[in-house]
């Protein structure tokens, strides 16, 4: 009987270094070419790709190595030895040596698969999520499911450095508030019921603050029954922490060294802490947005006070019936932008929402513009002056009676500006704290003030005496965590005074009845004893993407969703026995 060949090398580990040694390889066929009468093997694992020669002079290998196929499964024990100098590829770290092999064993065939095994292919990705385990062998998607378990790794030692004990929390739990829609499991032993799956395991970590656990954290799985876009899934990762006895500036303090370590060890990339914090009112009012770009300028500027009393009735009667009139300097985009260009704009800003999109060019004779006749000289020289208007640039205004809308609008202008003139670093990494969200938002749909954030997310003490009289104006101890303009994370400092509670509830017109049903537990549990606490969670599929350079999060989940919520691999989700239904007291109707 021959003996097996028992793996001892990592095909990328082996260098000039190990030439002479005796190795077993084993691994996957990435090609096999047959030349003039030797055969070129390129095995591949996980560590990467090493080439194995065989000669005819290893009669019964060489014969093997002939059945040999893309994507075999096989062991190989061979010596390593340095290529011969014309044969040297310096594209991959094994490239100055070759494995001339003495024996191989097949360990099991495979058929030709649907895409070649390599990057930077043309592959549709319904095809890439249906033969997900082909997909992961790409040395790119290995690389960053590696990265994903090293990320994961550096969060637990620095957040064990620190005093965090990792607590798993219930998948079968009741719904969480956190806004969307709740996937439902139905219960066998409790006819007619249901558990949800957790959006978050936010009101367990609470819990486990009034349990005296201090700090808690957790690589947490959510769901959430919400319409998926690039960086949204159904279910995704956060990474959810909760600490007792903070404020704000403790919690964010923590997790600025938590990222700096992270990503520092990881990349090697440096992170300059403290981040630069804004308030949600600045945020809004300077970029249109709560998480702002911050990697290019172009901030928005308001000329409301300048245009109030002007002829021009479009931005006047904006400003008299309580909007806006904001304004972005495009440096020299009126050398860049044509007159039909600019009509371009024009749709653009209507896309967003905009009525209009009035403009003015700079020239170093006048002022071009279709509305510039509308303004005194003086009118217009506040308006270049404070926009800091320099010849070449071109100025575009949105008005609306609608602050709001004015805004959000400009503030993709801006961000759709910035990608049209190629104005972002993607080497930068910018982190940006963004605080003192509102607390409460009005629902037109509930026709009552809902949580922005949760109900049990604190108000700023300063504010709480608004919240009989102006809800709206009452600004929350919450905070988001923004990386180039995409939402990280979020979390806040609770609430843990039970009157306060009340007050809330009554803010979001909860009933005590419905504040008990819906959080009875939480409620409960707060009358024994509650610690201040707060915390945050992160989106941990979002942060690889983002660090990864990716364009969706789908590509750092080992077994992502479709757009439509479905697993196209394992075909999920799928009809079931009517057994298993009768058994749940279930009835499909459709
Ligand atoms: P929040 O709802 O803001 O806060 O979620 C925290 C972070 O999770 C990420 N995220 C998602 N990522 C992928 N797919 C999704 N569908 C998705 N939804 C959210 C975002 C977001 O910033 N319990 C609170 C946290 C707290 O208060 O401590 C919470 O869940 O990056
Ligand atoms: P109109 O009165 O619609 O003919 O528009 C006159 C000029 O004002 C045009 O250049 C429009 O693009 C611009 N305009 C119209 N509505 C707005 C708006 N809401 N904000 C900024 N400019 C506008």
């Amino acid at each position: 009987m021959r003996q097996k060949i028992i793996r001892n090398f990592y095909c990328g580990d082996l260098r000039d270094e190990n030439v002479d040694n005796e190795v077993c390889l084993s691994g996957w066929v990435q090609t096999r070419r047959d030349l003039g009468g030797l055969i070129f093997v390129d095995l591949r694992d996980r560590s990467g790709i090493i080439q194995v020669v065989f000669s005819p002079e290893h009669t019964e290998a060489f014969k093997k190595a002939d059945e040999i196929r893309s994507e075999y499964v096989i062991a190989v024990r061979g010596r390593v030895s340095k290529r011969p100098e014309e044969n040297v590829n310096p594209k991959i770290p094994t490239g100055s040596i070759e494995v001339l092999g003495e024996e191989v064993n097949i360990l099991s065939k495979a058929k030709t698969p649907p895409f070649p095994i390599e990057d930077n292919i043309k592959v549709d990705e319904s095809l890439r999520l249906k033969y997900r385990y082909l997909d992961l062998r790409r040395p790119k998607m290995q690389y960053n499911m590696i990265f994903r378990s090293k990320i994961n790794k550096a969060i637990r030692d620095f957040l064990d450095e620190n005093g965090f004990l990792e607590i798993e929390t219930p998948i079968l739990t009741k719904s969480t508030p956190e806004g969307a829609r709740d996937y439902l499991v139905p219960s066998r032993l409790n006819p007619g019921e249901f558990y949800a799956l957790p959006q978050s395991p936010q009101l367990f970590k609470q819990i486990l603050m009034v349990a005296g656990m201090e700090r808690y954290y957790q690589i947490a799985r959510c769901f959430r029954d919400e319409d998926l876009r690039a960086d949204r899934q159904p279910e995704f990762t956060q990474l959810d922490m909760e600490m007792s006895f903070v404020d704000v500036e403790n919690v964010i303090t923590l997790n600025e060294k938590l990222i700096k370590y992270v990503i520092e060890k990881i990349t090697g990339r440096n992170v300059e802490i403290p981040f630069t914090r804004i308030t949600y009112s600045k945020a809004m009012d300077k970029y249109g947005s709560d998480k702002p770009d911050t990697r290019f300028g172009m901030e928005m500027i308001d000329i409301s006070n300048i245009v109030d009393n002007c002829e021009f009735k479009v931005f006047s009667h904006a400003v008299k019936s309580g909007g806006r009139v904001k304004c972005i300097n495009i440096k020299k985009g009126g050398e860049i932008f044509s007159r039909r260009q600019i009509d371009e704009l024009t749709e653009k800003a209507k896309e967003f929402g905009a009525k209009g999109l009035a403009w003015m060019n700079i020239t170093s004779k006048e002022i071009k513009s279709p509305i510039a006749k509308f303004f005194t000289e003086e009118t217009l020289d506040r308006i270049i002056y404070r926009a800091n208007g320099k010849i070449g640039d071109l100025i575009i205004f949105i008005a609306d009676s609608n602050s709001e809308l004015v805004m959000t609008s400009l503030g993709n202008m801006r961000v759709y500006l910035a990608k049209t003139l190629n104005l972002i670093d993607k080497d930068k990494l910018n982190f940006l704290w963004v605080t003192e969200f509102p607390l409460l938002e009005y629902s037109e749909e509930e026709k009552r003030y809902v949580a922005k954030h949760h109900p049990f997310t604190s108000p700023m003490e300063e504010d709480i005496p608004l919240l009989d009289k102006s809800p709206s104006k009452v600004r929350a101890k919450a905070y988001d965590i923004i990386l180039n303009g995409t939402e990280l994370g979020g979390g806040s400092i609770r609430i843990h005074d039970a009157s306060l509670q009340e007050k809330m509830f009554q803010a979001l017109g909860f009933s005590e009845e419905r504040a008990k049903s819906n959080f009875g537990f939480l409620l409960q549990a707060f009358e024994y004893g509650t610690p201040p606490h707060g915390g945050i969670a992160y989106g941990l599929d979002r942060m690889m993407m983002l660090l990864l350079g990716l364009e969706s999060i789908r590509d750092c989940i080992a077994f992502p969703k479709t757009q439509n919520a479905s697993c196209l691999m394992t075909e999920a989700p799928g009809d079931v026995d009517l057994k298993q239904l009768k058994e749940l007291n279930i009835e499909v109707k459709i």
